[in-house]
C-alpha cells in the first residue's frame, strides 16, 4: 500500500517471502549508491546476514552495522557510535540506511538516517509485530534520554517499508503477544470487525502463521497510515492512537518497565474503557468486550502497585494545562470525538478507575 506524507508518498509492502526481492525493492524505491544496514546483534545473527548476502549477490554496495539488542540501546550513545562508524566508512549523501529489526532498531536507525549529513533516506524492514504494526509506519524516529522515553527525535518518514511476516517465526512468543496488543488497539479505535477477526484468529497470530499475520499487519498499517496521513505531526486526530496509553504508560513506568508495553497498554485500554463507561461516554460492556481477547493474550500482571502509577499520570504528554486528557471510546471500533479527540478528566476519577485494575475482567 501507499502512504501519503507532506513530502510525498512511500510504499509499504506486506506479505510472505518478500525479503527475497529486497534488492529490487530497494533499487526501485531508493536507488542509493550505498546501503548501511543497521540491526541489533540478535536480529543481525538471525536475519541480518542472509539479507546482507542477498544485497551483495545483487551487486549492491552494503555493509552491516550492529548494536546490542534491547531498549537500553535506544540512546544518544548508540546514535553517536553508529553515525561515527558510518562517517568513518565514508558514507555520503547518496547513501541509504536500511533498518532491520524491532521497534528499537527502526526508531534508532531512523534517527540516524534523519540526522546523518542532515538527513538521508531510510528503508524500514520491521521484524517484530510491534515494528510492523506500529513503529515502522508514521515517520516518528528517536531515542530515549534520562528524562524519559522517545524525548529526542525527528519526524523522518521512510522511503520504503518491507514487512515480511515469515520473519515473525523466530520472534519469541511473548514478544508476539506484546506487539499484537497494538493491533487490537487499532481495531478498538477504528474497526470493530477487524477487532473480531483478530479475536477469532488470535491463536494463529500468536503461532506466527505468516499468512494470517500478513492479513493483520496489512489492516493495521492501513488503519494507522490513514490516521497519520490526516495528522502527520500529531496536532489532534493522531492522538486517537494513544487510546489505552495514558493509564498504560503510567502503569508501565510505575513498574519500572518490568511490565511489557503490550501488557500495560492492554490494561490501560480496559481501564480507559471503564473510565468512559463511568462517564457515560463509552457504551456499557465495552471493558468486558476488550478484556476477553486482551487478557487471553497478555494476562493480568501478578503484582500491581497502582498507587505508584499516580504521579506518572501528571507527567504524561497528554496533560494539557494541568488537566489530564484521555482518549475515550464511544463503542468498540469508534472513538468519541470529545473535544479535539480527547476528554478532560479529573485526577481523582482516574485514581478511582486505576484502583479497579486488579478486578476481573
Ligand atoms: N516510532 C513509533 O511510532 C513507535 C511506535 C511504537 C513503538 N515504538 C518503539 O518500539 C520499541 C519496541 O519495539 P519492539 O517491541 O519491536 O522491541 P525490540 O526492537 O527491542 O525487539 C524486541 C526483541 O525481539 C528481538 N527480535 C525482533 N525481531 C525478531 C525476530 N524476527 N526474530 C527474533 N528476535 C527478534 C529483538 O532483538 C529484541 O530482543 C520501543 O522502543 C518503542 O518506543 C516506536
Ligand atoms: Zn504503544
Amino acid at each position: 500500500m501507499r502512504v501519503r506524507t507532506r513530502d510525498g508518498e512511500y510504499s509499504v509492502l506486506v506479505g510472505t517471502g518478500l525479503l527475497a526481492d529486497l534488492p529490487r525493492a530497494l533499487t526501485e524505491s531508493v536507488g542509493a549508491r550505498r546501503y548501511a544496514v543497521i540491526s541489533d546483534d540478535n536480529v543481525a545473527s538471525i536475519h541480518g546476514h542472509p539479507i546482507m548476502e542477498r544485497l551483495r549477490e545483487s551487486g549492491l554496495d552494503a555493509s552491516l552495522f550492529t548494536f546490542p539488542a534491547g531498549e537500553a540501546s535506544k540512546t544518544r550513545k548508540s546514535w553517536s557510535i553508529l553515525t561515527d562508524e558510518m562517517l568513518e566508512a565514508g558514507y555520503g549523501r547518496d547513501a541509504c540506511v536500511v533498518a532491520v529489526g524491532g521497534g528499537v532498531t527502526t526508531d534508532l536507525a531512523g534517527f540516524v538516517a534523519a540526522t546523518y549529513l542532515r538527513g538521508i533516506p531510510v528503508a524500514q524492514i520491521p521484524t517484530s509485530y510491534l515494528a510492523m504494526i506500529d513503529a515502522s509506519v508514521g515517520g516518528k524516529t528517536g531515542v530515549d534520554v534520562h528524562a524519559g522515553k522517545n524525548l529526542v527525535g525527528a519526524f523522518h518518514p521512510p522511503r520504503l517499508v518491507v514487512a515480511d511476516t515469515e520473519v515473525l517465526r523466530t520472534l519469541p512468543r511473548d514478544e508476539r503477544a506484546q506487539g499484537l496488543v497494538e493491533a487490537f488497539k487499532h481495531g478498538a479505535i477504528l474497526d470493530a470487525a477487524y477487532f473480531e477477526r483478530l479475536e477469532a484468529g488470535v491463536h494463529g497470530l500468536l503461532e506466527a502463521d505468516a499468512g494470517a499475520a500478513a492479513d493483520a499487519v496489512l489492516r493495521s498499517v492501513e488503519l494507522k497510515a490513514g490516521v497519520v496521513s490526516e495528522d502527520e505531526f500529531e496536532g489532534g486526530y493522531r492522538q486517537i492512537l494513544n487510546f489505552g496509553h495514558t493509564l498504560g504508560h503510567a502503569l508501565e513506568a510505575a513498574s519500572k518497565y518490568a511490565m511489557g508495553h503490550g501488557s500495560a497498554v492492554a490494561l490501560g485500554m480496559l481501564l480507559e474503557a471503564e473510565l468512559g463507561e463511568r462517564l457515560g461516554v463509552t457504551e456499557p460492556g465495552t471493558r468486558e468486550r476488550l478484556a476477553g481477547p486482551l487478557l487471553r493474550i497478555v494476562g493480568l500482571p501478578r503484582s500491581l502497585d497502582v498507587g505508584a502509577a499516580v504521579p506518572y499520570l501528571r507527567s504524561d504528554k497528554k496533560v494539557r494545562a494541568g488537566r489530564i486528557r484521555v482518549v475515550l471510546l464511544r463503542r468498540l471500533g469508534e472513538v468519541d470525538p470529545g473535544e479535539g479527540w480527547s476528554h478532560e478528566v479529573s485526577e481523582s476519577l482516574l485514581v478511582e478507575v486505576l484502583a479497579t485494575a486488579a478486578k476481573a475482567p
